[in-house]
């Protein structure tokens, strides 16, 4: 089931329901897929798969401009992996990607299908390339995708992979496409969630995205003003964490702010997390049945009976991959769909490309699914201090004119 903006409707199992940008696009190319041999002219083919970011259009728009500046034909395959495998192709001109920076999500759909992909569609793949005419394909995704993409590279696929997750974790790139828009959206709810919490002495546990990783709750809670970031670098006790909202109360702070990556260990947080939440703790139901509480209602759960504090949970959830993207995602998103339209057209297949020391760059695709990239350390100290984590202290800052 896909929820959308009507409610839930059944859709295929891991095909993305049709988006009204999806629609425009079938209606405005060219209805059918081109078939092998029609023309001299190159073609090159472009997907977007897994989780969307906001970014994803500004990134095909470069894809296709950079292409056709080049002579070639650009064809947009629909809903990731499942476009390339059905040979659902759709002609991209320059009207089709008019008007596309500053819009979320994907003209072209996305789909989860990476995850199921096994190495026998790599035969199928390339069967439907040689219909499709095209030299290869610009892969735009998270990890699982770009998994599948280095997969398919292995078995003779021509693939250029462009790094794309709020998440902003994927090796070998110091960025990935949609980590400023989500970062924004998670500093913009802190600074909204401040006023409320400070009104009635709260505490606010915000729960963000990030299953693995924490960049997105360590930049968004800095830039945010969080009193306290988790994350599943940097392991905390609930004791501790519980002593330091207290002290932040009994020191005469009225409310705090505690941002909590999804991806942290709560059970290795000590032995404070309750064992059987009640309905009313985040045993909600949903989908027909009970859902477990998430790591950011354990933690307020706990924070409250440890504190005595009145404590809110909220989970942002999808919120984080929604919206048009930041100025700063349209520019990297230009930037490496370009890119790695070049490096398609120059034939480095296998490659991806990517931010190193700030440059866009092109890199093995090996290595960005070597691993994850953690967030640096530095950064993690950096919240610390500044949340006076690091000394267990809170700060409590004095104007520096004396009135
Ligand atoms: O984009 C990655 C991510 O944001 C993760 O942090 C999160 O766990 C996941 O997507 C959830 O995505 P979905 O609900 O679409 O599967």
């Amino acid at each position: 089931m896909t929820r959308t903006t009507h409610g839930f409707v059944p859709v295929e199992p891991g095909l993305a329901a049709p988006t009204l940008h999806t629609v425009l696009v079938e209606q405005s190319v060219s209805p059918a897929a081109p078939a092998s041999g029609v023309s001299s002219t190159p073609r090159l083919g472009v997907l977007t798969g897994g989780a969307d970011s906001p970014g994803l259009n500004a990134a095909i728009r470069a894809v296709v401009c950079q292409g056709i500046g080049a002579g070639y034909q650009v064809y947009g395959l629909l809903n990731g992996w499942r476009g390339l495998l059905n040979g659902d192709a759709r002609r991209m001109d320059e009207g089709t990607v008019r008007d596309i920076l500053a819009l979320g999500g994907t003209i072209l759909g996305t789909s989860r299908l990476s995850m199921a992909m096994d190495q026998a569609d790599a035969a199928t793949v390339r069967e439907q390339l040689t219909h499709l005419g095209l030299r290869g394909v610009v892969v735009i995704g998270d990890h699982e995708t770009l998994q599948t993409a280095h997969l398919l590279s292995r078995h003779g696929v021509h693939v250029v992979g462009v790094p794309e997750t709020m998440d902003n974790d994927i090796a070998g790139t110091e960025y990935c496409i949609g980590f400023d828009s989500a970062v924004t959206t998670v500093a913009e709810a802190l600074d909204k969630l401040h006023t409320t919490a400070s009104a009635h002495h709260r505490v606010m546990v915000v729960e963000v995205m990030g299953r693995n990783t924490g960049w997105v709750a360590l930049a968004g809670g800095l830039a945010g003003g969080a009193h306290r970031i988790l994350v599943p670098e940097a392991p905390f006790t609930l004791d501790e964490l519980a002593a330091f909202v207290s002290k932040r109360s009994m020191g005469g702070h009225g409310f705090s702010i505690v941002v909590v990556a999804e991806g942290v260990n709560v059970a290795a947080t000590g032995p404070r997390i309750a064992d059987n939440p009640s309905p009313q703790e985040g045993g909600a139901l949903l989908f027909g049945g009970r859902r477990q509480p998430t790591p950011g209602e354990l933690i307020g759960e706990a924070l409250e009976r440890l504190t005595g504090l009145e404590t809110r949970v909220t989970v942002l959830g999808h919120v984080q991959r929604g919206g048009s993207p930041s100025v700063y995602d349209r520019l990297m998103a230009s930037r490496f769909g370009a890119a790695a339209a070049d490096a398609a057209i120059a034939g480095q297949w296998g490659s991806m490309v990517a931010l190193r020391d700030n440059k866009v760059s092109l890199i093995a695709l090996a290595e960005s699914v070597s691993g994850l990239r953690r967030a640096d350390a530095e950064l993690v100290r950096l919240t610390e201090t500044l949340t006076g984590a690091a000394s267990g202290g809170i700060y409590s800052f004095k104007p520096l004119v004396a009135g």
